[in-house]
C-alpha cells in the first residue's frame, strides 16, 4: 500500500511490527558533516541554505548517503513561523538566533496575526523538491515547533538558558501568553498541514522548552496547544505524528494520550520503563544522550545495545537520540550507531 520502497519508519509509528528498529537522528543533517559545511559555505548563511529550496534538497539528503538511515527530515528551521510573522529572524555569528522584534506585551501581541502561508512557501517547496529527491527511498518528515517553544523565542527575542520573561509572563500575564499561543496553534497547524499537502510522510513537533514550566503552566500552555495542533491536523491522508517534549518525562502518560502517534523521549528517562508506563498506546521515539556519540565505536555500541533491548521488541521504537546531535560529533560514531541499532534490533526479534 505504501509507494516507499523503506516504509520502517512509519510502520514504526503505527506500531506494526517491523523486521529491526527504524533509526534517524535529530540535526542529523548538520555541522559534523564536512559536506553540510561545503553547501552552507556555498549558500553563505544557515537561513540562505534554509530559504533555497535546491540547497535544503542538497543538505537533507546528505546523511541518507552517508548512512542507511531510516527517514529524511525535513532541512530548515522551527523559527521559520515567527520569521514569517514579521519578526526578523537573524543568526548572529555563533550566539544562536535572534528576532529583530519581540512580542512581550499587550500591544505586540494584539498586533499579532497568523502568517500569510504564501511567505512560507519556500519551506513547502523544499518539502516537494525533497521528496522528489528522495523518490521513495524512505519517508520524508515534516516539523514545528510548538506552539509554546515559538513562544519562548517571540517573548524573549533569543535563546535563553531559563526563559524568564516567559515563565514570568505564564504566572502574572497568563492571558497575553494563551493570546500569543492561539495565533501561534493555528499557525502551526496551517503550517504543518501545508507540509502535508507538499508530501511529508509524518510529522514531528518540537517542544524543545516546554519542560521549563511547572506541571500546571506545562498542561496549560504547551499540552493544551500541541493537542489542539494535533485535532486540527489534516485527515485526508493517514500521517503519523510525533510530539517531543524535552525534559517532558514527568508528563509522559499526558503525552501518550494527546492524540499523538509517537511521544520523543529525551535521554533522562529510561525507554523501558516509559514503554512500561504507556502501555501500547503510542510508539516511543529515543533516547541516547547525543554525547554518547562523542566517545568511540565501542561505548557507542554498548548504549545504543542497551537502549535497543530497554525498548523491547514489541512494535513501536522509533530510535533516535534524546536530543539534537552536536556539531563535533565524529562522523564515524555515527555509522557505527545506525549498524548497531539495526543489527541489534533484527537480533533481538530473532530471539
Ligand atoms: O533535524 C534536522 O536535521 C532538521 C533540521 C532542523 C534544524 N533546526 C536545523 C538547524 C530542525 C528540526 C531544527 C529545529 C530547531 N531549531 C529547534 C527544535 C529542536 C531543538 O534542537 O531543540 C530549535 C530550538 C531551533 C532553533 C535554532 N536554530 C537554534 C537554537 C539554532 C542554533 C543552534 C546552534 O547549535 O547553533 C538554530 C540553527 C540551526 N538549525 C542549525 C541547524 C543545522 C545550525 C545552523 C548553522 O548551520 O550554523
Amino acid at each position: 500500500m505504501s509507494d516507499i520502497a523503506n516504509d520502517t519508519l512509519l510502520r514504526a509509528l503505527r506500531r506494526e511490527p517491523t523486521d529491526y528498529t527504524p533509526v534517524w537522528l535529530m540535526r542529523q543533517a548538520g555541522r559534523y558533516l564536512p559536506e553540510y559545511n561545503a553547501t552552507r559555505a556555498k549558500a553563505g548563511s544557515f537561513l540562505a541554505l534554509a530559504k533555497t529550496p535546491a540547497l535544503a534538497t542538497e543538505v537533507t539528503l546528505q546523511p541518507l548517503d552517508r548512512f542507511p538511515l531510516d527517514a529524511a527530515i525535513l532541512f530548515s528551521d522551527i523559527l521559520t513561523i515567527p520569521d514569517a510573522m514579521g519578526l526578523g529572524l537573524y543568526f548572529a555569528e555563533g550566539e544562536g538566533p535572534r528576532f529583530a522584534r519581540t512580542t512581550a506585551d499587550e500591544a505586540s501581541i494584539g498586533a499579532l496575526r497568523e502568517p500569510d502561508l504564501d511567505s512560507l512557501s519556500y519551506v513547502f517547496d523544499a518539502v516537494r523538491e525533497i521528496k522528489h529527491a528522495l523518490g521513495g527511498r524512505v519517508p520524508l518528515l515534516g516539523f514545528s515547533g510548538s506552539p509554546f517553544t515559538l513562544a519562548c523565542y517571540m517573548i524573549e527575542g533569543r535563546g535563553s538558558a531559563d526563559f524568564a520573561t516567559v515563565r514570568r509572563m505564564a504566572y502574572g500575564r497568563p492571558d497575553l501568553l494563551r493570546r500569543l499561543i492561539e495565533v501561534n496553534t493555528r499557525a502551526v497547524a496551517a503550517y504543518l498541514n501545508a507540509q502535508i499537502d507538499a508530501g511529508a510522510d509524518a510529522v514531528m513537533i518540537f517542544d524543545t522548552w516546554g519542560g521549563l514550566l511547572s506541571s500546571a503552566a506545562y498542561r496549560a500552555f504547551s499540552l493544551a496547544s500541541m493537542r489542539a495542533v494535533l485535532a486540527l491536523l489534516s485527515r485526508t491522508r493517514d500521517v503519523p505524528t510525533i510530539v517531543f517534549t524535552k525534559g517532558g518525562g514527568a508528563w509522559l502518560d499526558d503525552l501518550a494520550r494527546s492524540g499523538a502517534s509517537a511521544v520523543g523521549l529525551d535521554w533522562t528517562i529510561d525507554i523501558g520503563e516509559a514503554r512500561r508506563r504507556v502501555g501500547d498506546r503510542v510508539a516511543l521515539q529515543g533516547n541516547l544522550d547525543p554525547l554518547v556519540l562523542l566517545t568511540d565505536a565501542a561505548t557507542v555500541a554498548r548504549e545504543a545495545a542497551a537502549i535497543v533491548r530497554a525498548a523491547g521488541a514489541a512494535p513501536g521504537h522509533v530510535f533516535n537520540l534524546g536530543h539534537g546531535i552536536v556539531p563535533s560529533t565524529p562522523p564515524e560514531n555515527v555509522a557505527a550507531l545506525v549498524e548497531v541499532v539495526h543489527r541489534e534490533s533484527r537480533a533481538l526479534r530473532a530471539a
